[in-house]
């Protein structure tokens, strides 16, 4: 408020509206009512206590979508199939939205944001329409050996943590693009294109056929797929805008799946066609789900549970859920909730069956093809762990990286351990690290080490002294009758 005091009020009135914003007055609600019924109510065995607590945290989500979301925003509308006689293929643009209105969103001030639909395949290889975002920086980092680096941003292939099992849950559509300054923002500051891929199944959950589209969560090859599909979409979509030289970088369930796209580079099949990714620079796995069932059962079962038919089709989710499981998950798929809503349903109450990964073959089954780590794969990789993440437990990460170098020590892969960071603050307190590493693969620079390698990383000062986990939600404030909350606006 520093340009209010020294301005006289006659020209305050006079030039208000124009240049300081608006004077209305300002609500303080979510931008969405969603409150359940009292059918929801006892169907699922609510307390009242519980149910506003679900209303309160998906009205909040749905308040972080621009325009609606999915639901409403036109640009989640399939276009017409084209093809009625060639086969349909992945990677390929099917709509592009050049310029994205960012009126809705909340990103950087001088980033820009497109928005594209591409091709992908679900596990058992269906062709699926899915969304994705560009991230463009105001000026490009130029590398001098990279050919097309004069014209083209240097491509980073975003891959994100889990923002929802529902179309609602598309980082597309969120205004903070998910992850905020964690990762897309602060990449596209530091000069980088940032292309991240919603996975299949969040953004568009219908098929041209009808059909739905599960999110296959935490496949680390499905997702990898959905990642390259859509980077090679994006070299389409944007012509000479994006290098074909990329590093891949993700965190969480996108940690897992960047360090699935290594594996899937490693791979000599033949899926995908054109074979353009040898600009590959390497991986950033932060965070990353390698032991899909290594935490709370009560989530996992639900999360999993939801698509396990559509990669095995005689599974059935009673197989893991109790009655009560069931109803809550019910009532969960109807309100499109994300992670908040899956707090307040199943954390607290007996959803999920006892042993259930060992009800039936299906949970070892999709173990096998979930996690990576433990296969070969396409160097460098760097992998950043936490050692205090509740959700990825460090001792899996430990293990998997351990195994990994076993069965492959002469690939370059360096495992930094994160002293006293939880799981998403692991990325804030490695900032540093991971733009130099990703600044190093596009100057051709050698790895720091070559081979399997292990570094710590502490806190500067005493670890007591610092935040460890963020504290604000980015709210929007681009629309003009917000711009009270732009503190820093123009
Ligand atoms: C608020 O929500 C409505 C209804 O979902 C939507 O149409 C509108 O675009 C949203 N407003 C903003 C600023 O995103
Ligand atoms: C449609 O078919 C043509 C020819 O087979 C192919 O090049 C193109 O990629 C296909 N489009 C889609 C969306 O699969
Ligand atoms: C740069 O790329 C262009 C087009 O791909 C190619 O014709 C040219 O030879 C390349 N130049 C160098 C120095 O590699
Ligand atoms: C693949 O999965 C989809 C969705 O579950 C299903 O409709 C389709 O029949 C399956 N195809 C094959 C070849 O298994
Ligand atoms: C983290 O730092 C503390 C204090 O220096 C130390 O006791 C602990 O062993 C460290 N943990 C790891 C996993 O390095």
């Amino acid at each position: 408020m520093r340009l209010l005091s020294p301005v006289p009020l006659a020209l305050l009135a006079s030039t208000a509206s124009a240049q300081l914003g608006n004077f209305e007055v300002q609500p303080n609600t979510w931008n969405s009512s969603l409150s359940l019924s009292t059918q929801h109510i006892q169907d699922a065995l609510l307390t009242d206590e519980i149910a506003k607590s679900v209303a309160v945290v998906t009205n909040s989500d749905r308040s972080q979508l621009a325009y609606g979301g999915p639901s409403e925003d036109e640009f989640y509308t399939l276009p017409l199939l084209t093809n009625s006689t060639g086969p349909l293929q992945p990677g390929v643009v099917l709509k592009t939205q050049l310029v994205t209105d960012t009126s809705g969103f909340s990103i950087p001030p001088n980033t820009a944001l497109s928005r594209f639909m591409y091709t992908t395949t679900t596990f058992n290889g269906t062709v699926v329409p899915a969304t994705a975002f560009v991230l463009w920086p105001f000026e490009p980092r130029h590398f001098g050996h990279t050919n097309s680096s004069r014209v083209a941003a240097p491509t980073v292939l975003w891959t994100h943590g889990t923002s929802g099992f529902h179309s609602d849950a598309a980082p597309s559509a969120m205004r903070h693009l998910w992850y905020g300054f964690s990762a897309p923002f602060t990449l596209a500051q530091d000069g980088y294109a940032v292309v991240g891929p919603d996975y299949a199944g969040l953004g568009i959950d219908k098929s041209w056929d009808g059909s739905h589209i599960a999110h296959q969560w935490d496949v680390a090859q499905v997702g990898a797929r959905d990642a390259l599909h859509a980077l090679q979409a994006a070299w389409n979509a944007f012509p000479g805008k994006l290098t074909k030289e990329f590093v891949s970088m993700g965190h969480s369930q996108g940690g897992g799946v960047a360090w699935g796209v290594a594996e899937r580079l490693a791979l000599s099949v033949d899926e995908f066609p054109d074979k353009t990714f040898g600009g590959y620079k390497g991986a950033v796995a932060v965070s990353p789900v390698v032991d899909v069932f290594g935490v709370s059962p009560a989530f996992i079962s639900n999360f999993v549970g939801i698509a396990m038919s559509s990669i095995f089709p005689d599974f059935t989710l009673d197989l893991w859920l109790t009655p009560l499981g069931m109803a809550r998950n019910k009532l969960w798929t109807s309100i499109k909730g994300g992670v908040g809503a899956a707090q307040q349903l199943f954390l607290a109450a007996e959803v999920t069956r006892e042993n259930y990964i060992e009800q039936s073959w299906h949970g070892a089954a999709f173990e096998k093809l979930a996690n990576p780590g433990r296969k070969d794969f396409k160097g460098p990789l760097l992998v950043l762990q936490g050692t205090e993440d509740i959700y990825v437990p460090f001792d899996g990460v430990k293990s998997a990286v351990e195994d990994t170098c076993g069965l492959f020590p002469e690939h370059d892969l360096d495992f930094l351990i994160v002293n006293g960071t939880g799981h998403v603050p692991t990325l804030d307190a490695t900032r540093p690290r991971w733009l130099r590493w990703i600044q190093d693969r596009f100057e051709g620079k050698p790895v720091r080490q070559t081979g399997c390698s292990t570094s710590h990383l502490k806190s500067w000062l005493p670890h007591a002294q610092y935040l460890a986990v963020g504290g604000s939600v980015i709210q929007w404030v681009a629309d003009p009758k917000f711009s009270y909350q732009a503190i820093l606006g123009p």
